[in-house]
């Protein structure tokens, strides 16, 4: 792909100040997302994928320190003065979470948070806001949306309440969708027609987006390309379709087998040995060595950086081998 990336973080560093001290939780991130494309943020509990996502709109907590490059559309996010951030966050990229209840105040109705969002974050006139969101919800499947927009959140079901948050969303206009395990807090059924919802409303807008999962078979049935990462930095990038064949890095293939086979639900699930590390726990070296099947002297004393082969970038000093033909010869 030759045009410039709508999101880029270069080596992005989120330091946090934890008892007392400033601890480093996320080593190097390295995701770019060209716009209209989706690219999947997989990992284990606590690699730091939430504040990776949560660093593009500075959202981050008291005391966060980010270095490295963070660019959308090439402006530095970090270097934005506080009114560009304000419109930034207003009509360029939009978040969902896992957990739309912590996002919305419970005490006002539906409807106030949806026209408020456009009239105070935009400056759209009221009538014109309600017009729009009655027409947003409609498109996320709430067809009764004069009743849903009088009522609390507590009066939604989880379900209906993700797709209010998808409609908050999307009434910004955004060009990039942060969706933090969007789906994560609902049943399978409901978690299938949220998925859709964001696949089709993706697909009118041209929408790009970051998709947070610890899902890999969901995250390359949903997008263009998946990001591994583990204690704290990315350490694999593969084209989705390319999942399976193509991930060289031992974490990788461990959280891929340790999935049930397509088509098999009953084989048993194989673990990865272990446990998962913080990025303010890693030792060093490689992160993963502890718990790495192919692990070497090297791994105890060298951070692996990434490197490109083919299409895929991995950090491993180790990584598993493809026949040519696997690999693919992509620019
Ligand atoms: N507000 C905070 N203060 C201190 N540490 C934090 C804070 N938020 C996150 N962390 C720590 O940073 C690390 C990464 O957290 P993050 O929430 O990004 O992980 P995650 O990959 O999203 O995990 P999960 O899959 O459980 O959502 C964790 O060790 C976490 O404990
Ligand atoms: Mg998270």
């Amino acid at each position: 792909m030759t045009s410039s990336p709508l999101l880029e973080m270069n080596a992005l560093g989120i330091d946090l100040p934890l008892d007392g001290t400033v601890r480093t939780v996320v080593h190097r991130a390295d995701v770019s997302i060209h716009e209209g494309t989706a690219v999947a943020l997989v990992g284990e509990s606590g690699s730091g994928k939430s504040l990776t996502a949560r660093s593009v709109l500075r959202l981050l907590p008291q005391g966060a320190r980010i270095h490295g490059d963070l660019l959308f559309a090439g402006e530095s996010v970090p270097a934005m003065k506080p009114e560009r951030l304000r419109a930034f966050r207003a009509s360029d990229v939009a978040m969902v979470f896992q957990d739309p209840r912590a996002h919305i105040n419970p005490a006002r109705s539906v409807g106030d948070f949806l026209v408020e969002g456009l009239t105070t974050a935009r400056g759209v006139p009221a009538a014109e806001a309600a017009k729009k969101v009655t027409g947003i919800l409609r498109e996320v499947g709430i067809p009764d949306a004069d009743r849903r927009m009088r009522q609390r959140p507590h009066e939604l079901s989880g379900g209906l309440l993700q797709r209010v948050m998808i409609a908050a969303a999307l009434a910004a206009e955004p060009r990039l969708l942060l969706a933090d395990e969007p789906t994560t807090a609902l049943d399978v059924t409901t978690q299938e027609e949220v998925m859709a919802i964001i696949g089709e409303a993706r697909e009118a807008r041209g929408l790009a987006m970051l998709f947070i999962t610890h899902d890999l078979e969901l995250a390359a049935a949903v997008c263009d390309r998946v990001v591994v990462m583990y204690a704290g930095s990315t350490v694999e990038e593969v084209p989705a379709g390319r999942l399976r064949s193509g991930a060289a890095h031992p974490y990788t293939r461990a959280l891929l087998a340790s999935r049930p086979p397509v088509g098999d639900p009953h084989a048993p699930l194989r673990s990865i040995k272990g446990w998962p590390l913080s990025g303010f726990e890693v030792p060093e070296g490689c992160a993963f060595s502890e718990r790495c099947p192919r692990v070497q002297d090297p791994c105890h004393s060298d951070t692996p950086q990434p490197r490109m082969a083919g299409d895929s970038r991995t950090a491993c000093h180790f990584p598993h081998t493809h026949s040519p033909e696997e690999v693919g010869s992509h620019a």
